[in-house]
């Protein structure tokens, strides 16, 4: 047996919607799709999903080829999904250029996806600063000597470059790096996707020209 078709017969082995799924009834959605998530997502928490507020971020370089990559999701707010990290990194860099963004979410244990598609804002300096400093010590002394998505000689090299932010946080506990970056991912596109174990999956898109529009919404084939 060749190792594809090793991953062949466990593929073929794995279930999905295993657990059951929770009822959907898209005709009792809320008018905008914030409110819908915020539904679904207290309901994920109450389900027991295991970090329901992992999202992928999805972007694209300057030729349109994308990369996505999973950030914890900051904060909701009527801007839209909020996640921080450096601006110096793939995405960030990828950001500066392109402010397009995608998000999604994946709750597989309720058969639950949210997409998002939107422009990806930077907060500001002041706002990423203050976003830094209230983040835990270790994920301070990480974010302080940055170069994320740099090429790494020897994981040693974190552990020297540690100590030195460490210290440095010692004697000036409010440090904030320079490309420490909170970004806001405002929609103009979100859809709801409930699975279904009969493959009836229902699909519910939300849609707005920009920002000031009002929210139109519809279903989708799935
Ligand atoms: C569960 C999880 C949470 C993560 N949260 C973040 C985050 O909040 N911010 C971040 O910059 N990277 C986070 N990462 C690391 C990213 O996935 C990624 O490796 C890193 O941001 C570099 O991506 P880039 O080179 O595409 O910029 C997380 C990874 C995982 C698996």
């Amino acid at each position: 047996m060749t190792n594809d078709d090793s991953i062949r017969d466990l593929l073929r082995g794995l279930p999905v919607f295993a657990a059951g799924t929770p009822p959907f009834d898209p005709d009792t959605a809320p008018e905008d799709p914030l409110d819908l998530f915020r539904s679904w997502f207290a309901g994920a928490v109450e389900a027991g999903v295991p970090e329901p507020h992992a999202m992928v971020v999805a972007t694209a370089d300057g030729r349109g080829v994308p990369s996505a990559r999973v950030v914890i999701m900051k904060d909701l707010s009527a801007r839209g999904w909020w996640f921080a990290t450096t601006t110096t990194s793939r995405k960030g860099r990828e950001l500066a250029r392109n402010q397009g963004a995608a998000l999604t979410f994946h709750w597989k244990e309720q058969g639950r996806q949210v997409r998002v598609r939107g422009v990806a804002e930077h907060a500001g300096a002041e706002a990423s600063a203050e976003d830094f400093r209230r983040r835990p010590l270790e994920s301070r002394v990480a974010g302080l000597h940055g170069r994320q998505s740099e090429p790494l000689d020897e994981l040693a090299e974190i552990d020297r470059a540690a100590g030195a932010s460490r210290e440095r946080l010692e004697h000036a506990p409010d440090l904030a790096p320079d490309d420490w970056g909170l970004y806001a991912v405002v929609p103009h596109e979100v859809e709801f996707w409930q699975g279904d174990p009969d493959r009836r999956h229902v699909r519910l898109r939300y849609e707005r020209p920009d920002a000031d529009s009002a929210w139109e919404r519809g279903l989708l084939w799935p």
